[in-house]
């Protein structure tokens, strides 16, 4: 039997919708859903900065980048994995996107997995992350939050799925379900390794220190790959994935003009899924 999801961030209680407008908990915190359809959970006090997590401009790339399809590849394996390795009672879970971004691997991923039925909840810090994901996938439900502090009760969630968001092993292990699994997707050795040799001078290659960071409170079950190639022909396209990546940040004027100038490059993706369960 599930507990209601979502509970209040000042005390804990179960957050209900008093109306379609408005959810609250018994003591009366009360929290207004926007017009696209979210919730504000973040306290004030746990806001490190005037707007925390992604901008604007990083979502809209992350939004154009993943609609054209390029990652595609990397949905089709998460939802292998859920589909074929994974069970749950009544063939129903509840999930999480923990650092959910704009909504589309929540979207893609959790939905629409044949044989289960799934309700699906997403959160990011990021404001405009989760204003753009409730505007557009109305079947799923928004929350703006802070994966260190989750408003969600304790063991409540069957899945939780980190899609390069940053972890939090303790909170995931207080609200996943006794026999929920995490999906943790993290960039592989050789990810995006062309677009970064036009970057820096020597390419490292990405460690994966997940399994041991979520060490202490999960049980590692396997980490899997999803290795593929994609052939960019447009500059614009390579644009808005250099700017959907940390590399924009250190790309100097010299390799701006270099990558402008690029207009054929096939780029390896390569990411690890790791996937774990509470410790027996
Ligand atoms: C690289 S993006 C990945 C977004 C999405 N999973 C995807 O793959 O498109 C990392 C996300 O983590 C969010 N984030 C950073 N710190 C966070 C925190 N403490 N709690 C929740 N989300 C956080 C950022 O705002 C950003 O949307
Ligand atoms: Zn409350």
């Amino acid at each position: 039997m599930h507990q209601q999801p979502i509970i209040c961030p000042y005390c804990q209680n179960p957050l209900l919708a008093t109306t379609t407008k408005n959810y609250a908990c018994e003591l009366n915190h009360s929290f207004d859903v926007s017009k696209e359809g979210y919730i504000n959970l973040l306290p004030v006090n746990q806001k490190k900065s005037k707007s925390p997590g992604d901008n604007e401009m990083m979502i809209s790339a992350r939004r154009a980048f993943l609609e054209l399809g390029f990652y595609d590849p990397l949905i089709e394996r998460l939802k292998t994995i859920i589909q074929e390795d994974f069970t749950f009672n009544d063939n129903h879970f509840v999930a999480l996107d923990a650092g959910c971004g704009e909504g589309y691997y929540s979207e893609k991923v959790m939905n629409n997995i044949p044989g289960l039925s799934s309700e699906v909840l997403g959160t990011d810090i990021s404001k405009y992350a989760v204003k753009n994901a409730a505007k557009k996938y109305k079947d799923n439900f928004y929350f703006v939050s802070s994966i260190i502090n989750l408003p969600v009760a304790t063991e409540s969630t069957d899945l939780i799925l980190s899609i390069f968001s940053p972890i939090h092993p303790e909170e995931f292990r207080r609200i996943l379900s006794k026999d929920g699994y995490v999906i943790v997707v993290s960039p592989g050795e050789n990810h995006l390794k062309e677009l970064a040799q036009l970057i820096y001078d020597t390419f490292k290659p990405h460690e994966n220190n997940v399994p041991e960071k979520m060490a202490p409170s999960f049980e590692h079950q396997a980490t899997k790959k999803a290795t593929f190639s994609i052939h960019i022909t447009e500059v614009e396209t390579l644009l808005i994935l250099l700017k959907m990546t940390p590399y924009y940040w250190s790309t100097s004027k010299e390799n701006l003009a270099k990558i402008e100038r690029c207009k054929d490059i096939t780029i390896t993706c390569d990411f690890n899924i790791s996937i774990f369960k509470h410790q027996p």
